[in-house]
């Protein structure tokens, strides 16, 4: 399995503190079945600020002590991009989920602006780049609600039908996650929201958003071992 959404490398987010816990967490990530793990540390204008050559090195340095440690995981660099009015300077040098263009995009929790949100991840798909939104579950803007049975017609009906999942029921999208269908962004969930780990309401949300086939992609989200049972299940914790 491949964890797309992890904060393993030590020291660079709240994520691992230190390279110990990288080790930790990659054995939970070991057991737990996972060979590939996207690094996806927080760049956070005014928060955290790790350059991608920070990234890469911790990368390298991590990966050295598994191999060394005999845990067979695989790290591959990324990073998680806040959605804010910085974000577009980032392009200038972005550091995408591996050798993708993808760039996982977090937004902020509660979006005041929509129209700015839109505006920005418009301009990364124009610049060649495809926004992997993580865990969007989680953002009360991109809500969907479940609508009954039955196939809807119409102008929308295209987008609300791509969602109709097996048992017949309609997804509907909020307006600013039918935009991003529509603009060809990516979905990545957490495996933490499907286990309740992000309480009742984000557990609903992902288990809507996985009968309408919203996500390409999963990952831990983890940021230390302590929770990993929790996230990940109980064959994490046999380490
Ligand atoms: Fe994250």
């Amino acid at each position: 399995m491949i964890d797309w959404h992890c904060h393993l490398l030590p020291g660079l987010d709240d994520g691992a503190a230190d390279p110990d816990e990288s080790v930790a967490m990659a054995r939970c990530l070991y057991a737990a079945g996972y060979r590939e793990v996207y690094c996806t540390p927080h760049q956070l204008k005014g928060g955290y600020e790790a350059g991608n050559e920070e990234v890469l090195a911790a990368l390298s340095g991590v990966q050295a002590a598994l191999d060394r440690e005999g845990v067979g995981i695989r790290l591959l660099a990324g990073r998680e991009y806040y959605l804010d009015e910085y974000l577009l300077d980032c392009l200038a040098d972005p550091l995408p989920l591996g050798d993708s263009r993808c760039l996982l995009i977090e937004l902020p929790h509660r979006v005041a602006h929509r129209e700015m949100v839109k505006q920005t991840l418009f301009r990364v798909v124009s610049a060649g780049f495809t926004p992997v939104i993580a865990h969007p579950e989680r953002s009360p803007s991109l809500e969907v609600s479940q609508s009954g049975h039955g196939r809807r017609t119409g102008i929308l009906g295209r987008l609300f039908n791509a969602g109709r999942s097996d048992d017949g029921a309609t997804y509907i999208p909020s307006n600013l996650l039918a935009y991003l269908m529509e603009l060809g962004c990516g979905f990545q969930g957490n495996v933490g929201s499907l286990r309740g780990y992000y309480g009742g309401t984000v557990r609903r949300q992902a288990e809507f958003m996985r009968a309408m086939r919203l996500y390409d992609r999963m990952g831990s989200d983890l940021h230390s071992s302590q929770h990993a049972g929790l996230i990940l299940g109980d064959s994490a914790q046999g380490r």
